[in-house]
C-alpha cells in the first residue's frame, strides 16, 4: 500500500485550509470506496491518507533518503507522496519520494504561460478543439476521460464545451481538484471550467445525460532514448506510469458518447486498433494527432 502524506502550513488562510481539509475528506472518501470496490486494488484502494505534524523534518529526511543517505526519521519511501500547501506555492503541490528534491507540482491555471497558450487558443487554433468540438454546438457535453493535469479540459472548456473531466489516479485527482478550483474563481477564465467527476473513470458515470464527445488521451510508453522530459512532467509521469488497458476504455467510450470519440496518439504511433473498431478519420496535431472514431 502507497501512502499519501499530507501537510498545511500555519500561515495558510482559513478559506484555504477549509479547502485543503475538504480535499482531504473527498480524497479519503474516494479510498474507503475504492477499498469497497470490486476493481479497488490498482486504483485508489491502493492509498492509505497519513497527515504530517512535522514537515520540516520529513522533507530533510526524505531528501536525505533519495540521497542514498540512511535516516532515521519518518521519510517517505520512493513510490510515497506528499501533497502540501505551503506558501508562498499557488496550490496544493506534489512530491514524490523518489524525486522529493524536486519542486512540487503545482496545477496553477494562472500562471502567465499557461493562461497566455489557453486563451489564445479556441475552436480553431487548437487540434484538440478542432477534433472534439466539430460539428458541436456551444455547451455540448464533453467527457475529457483522461484529464491529467487538466490542460486540455480547459482548452474544450474554452472552445465552448461543458466539460466533465475524469482521472483516476489519486495524487492526480488531488493537484488537479485544487487547480480547477482556483481556476473557476480566477478573473482570467470568464467561462465555465470543466466539473472534476469524483476521482475514477468513465466507467463511474452514473448521471443521465450523455456526452457527445469523449476525449481520450493515456499515458503513452516513452520512446527509449527521448528526451530528458521537464522536471514537473517528470513527477507526474512517474506518479502515472504507462496506461495500458486502452482497448477497455476505447470500447466503453464508444458505448457511452453519442456522436464519436478522439484518441490522441504520438505521431509515431500508428491508431488503436481492435476488432469490430474502425478510425473514420485523422486531425493532425504536429507531434501528435487526433483520431476519430465514430459511434455507430
Ligand atoms: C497523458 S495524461 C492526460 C493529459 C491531459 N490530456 C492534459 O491535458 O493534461 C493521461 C491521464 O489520464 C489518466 N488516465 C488514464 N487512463 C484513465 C482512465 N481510463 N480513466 C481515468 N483516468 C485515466 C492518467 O492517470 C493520466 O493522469
Amino acid at each position: 500500500m502507497r501512502t499519501l502524506y499530507y501537510y498545511c502550513a500555519p500561515e495558510v488562510t482559513a478559506t484555504r485550509r477549509a479547502e485543503f481539509a475538504q480535499l482531504i475528506a473527498a480524497a479519503q472518501d474516494a479510498v474507503q470506496a475504492a477499498a469497497s470496490a470490486q476493481e479497488a486494488a490498482p486504483l485508489a484502494g491502493a492509498w492509505q491518507l497519513v497527515a504530517v505534524s512535522d514537515y520540516d523534518a520529513l522533507i530533510k529526511a526524505t531528501t536525505l533518503r533519495a540521497k542514498g543517505k540512511t535516516v532515521t526519521g519518518l521519510a517517505l519511501e520512493p513510490e510515497d507522496v506528499l501533497l502540501e500547501l505551503t506558501p508562498p506555492m499557488a496550490g496544493v503541490g506534489l512530491r514524490l519520494g523518489s524525486l522529493a528534491n524536486f519542486k512540487p507540482l503545482v496545477i496553477d491555471f494562472e500562471q502567465v504561460a499557461v493562461r497566455q497558450r489557453l486563451l489564445r487558443g479556441g475552436r480553431q487554433k487548437e487540434a484538440v478543439a478542432r477534433a472534439v468540438m466539430a460539428g458541436l454546438p456551444d455547451g455540448a457535453l464533453v467527457f475529457d476521460a483522461t484529464a491529467g493535469l487538466g490542460r486540455e479540459s480547459m482548452i474544450l472548456a474554452h472552445a465552448g464545451a461543458q466539460v466533465l473531466s475524469f482521472e483516476r489516479q489519486l495524487p492526480i485527482w488531488c493537484i488537479l481538484h485544487d487547480g480547477l478550483l482556483r481556476a473557476g474563481r480566477s478573473r482570467f477564465y470568464p467561462f465555465t471550467v470543466p466539473t472534476l467527476h469524483p476521482l475514477g473513470t468513465i466507467k463511474d458515470y452514473r448521471g443521465a445525460a450523455r456526452p457527445e464527445v469523449i476525449y481520450y488521451d493515456p499515458m503513452f510508453p516513452e520512446r527509449s532514448g527521448s528526451a530528458q522530459v521537464k522536471k514537473d512532467m517528470h513527477i507526474f509521469q512517474e506518479v502515472i506510469g504507462a496506461d495500458t488497458d486502452n482497448e477497455d476504455f476505447l470500447r466503453a467510450a464508444l458505448t457511452l458518447a453519442t456522436r464519436r470519440v478522439v484518441v490522441k496518439r504520438p505521431d509515431y504511433a500508428p491508431p488503436l486498433s481492435y476488432p469490430g473498431i474502425e478510425l473514420a478519420y485523422s486531425v493532425d496535431g504536429g507531434q501528435c494527432r487526433f483520431d476519430c472514431f465514430q459511434v455507430d
